[in-house]
């Protein structure tokens, strides 16, 4: 038995400021039609959902709609930054709080015929934050108990750029002290997968022998030059096949009438990307 998993991230919609609702709707539109078994979102639904405001339950009505299984975890734009990353939002127990009172656990464990997939809060790991510690368990847990199944980690930051050993502190991946937090929980259990969102790319590279796969944004890309190139910079979404015998295979897939934003050409959403200079959206 395979499982299809359609892994859907940065969707950034909100109720007052709609640039990327449509998109929203129109993969949403486009999943009805493909009816996977189970719809994973690697996160930021919202444009400022780590706000008090009505962006999340934006994003979640369509997820509800779909009528599947849904497992999410929560983006930088859902809970606030994570603590290493000076000046952005940053998360608090309010926003954990809300999050999970709107969306539901950050935190979960989902078996299927072959393989474990355990989603985590990567925006509070390594922090003192109501959850860590006991999220930290659970990974340590899960890896530990998963009983011959492939074990794939979830999270809406990737692990790292390149290494594991980087000290390099960037916005764009998890922290070096999240890293360190995430892979003392993991111990000597080797994620056969990792997959995320965030950087708004697509890339499939392996790192510390995990196979680590970025999902595209549902709602723009940071165009050439102002954000570097790691992957494709592509709006769509992932399809995963899941097997009982422990493999997997993923394909990048696009959507006929998706609107490829560029960050760049919408200073109105997040400020002028330009502003920061080639490299640095
Ligand atoms: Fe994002
Ligand atoms: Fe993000």
């Amino acid at each position: 038995m395979s499982v299809r998993v359609a892994h859907i991230s940065d969707l950034h919609v909100s109720p007052e400021r709609p640039f990327f609702n449509a998109n929203m709707e129109r993969l949403f539109a486009h999943l009805r039609g493909e009816r996977p078994d189970i719809l994973l979102n690697t996160g930021d639904l919202g444009l400022f959902g780590e706000r008090d405001n009505g962006d999340l339950g934006c994003a979640l009505a369509q997820h509800r709609e779909l009528g599947v299984e849904c497992r999410i975890v929560p983006g930088n734009h859902d809970v606030g930054e994570h603590p290493d990353i000076a000046g952005a939002d940053q998360v608090n127990d309010e926003r954990l709080a809300r999050y999970r009172r709107v969306v539901g656990p950050d935190f979960w464990v989902l078996d299927l015929p072959g393989w474990r997939l355990v989603g985590i809060d990567a925006l509070i790991a390594g922090t003192m934050l109501s959850g860590w510690a006991e999220q930290a368990e659970g990974l340590r847990r899960a890896a530990e108990g998963r009983a011959g199944r492939s074990l794939a980690l979830v999270l809406h930051k990737p692990l790292a750029d390149e290494r594991y050993d980087d000290e390099a502190l960037s916005p764009r991946f998890s922290s070096p002290g999240a890293r360190r937090a995430i892979l003392d929980a993991l111990g000597p259990h080797c994620p056969a997968l990792v997959l995320c969102g965030h950087v708004h790319q697509y890339r499939d590279a392996a790192i510390g022998g995990s196979r680590h796969i970025w999902a595209p944004p549902a709602s723009f890309v940071i165009g050439d030059p102002w954000q570097p190139s790691y992957g494709g910079k592509a709006v769509g979404y992932l399809d995963h096949v899941f097997h009982a015998d422990g493999s997997h295979e993923a394909r990048l897939r696009t959507v006929r009438g998706l609107v490829h934003n560029d960050l760049a050409t919408l200073p109105q959403v997040y400020g002028d990307v330009t502003a920061r200079g080639p490299g640095n959206g």
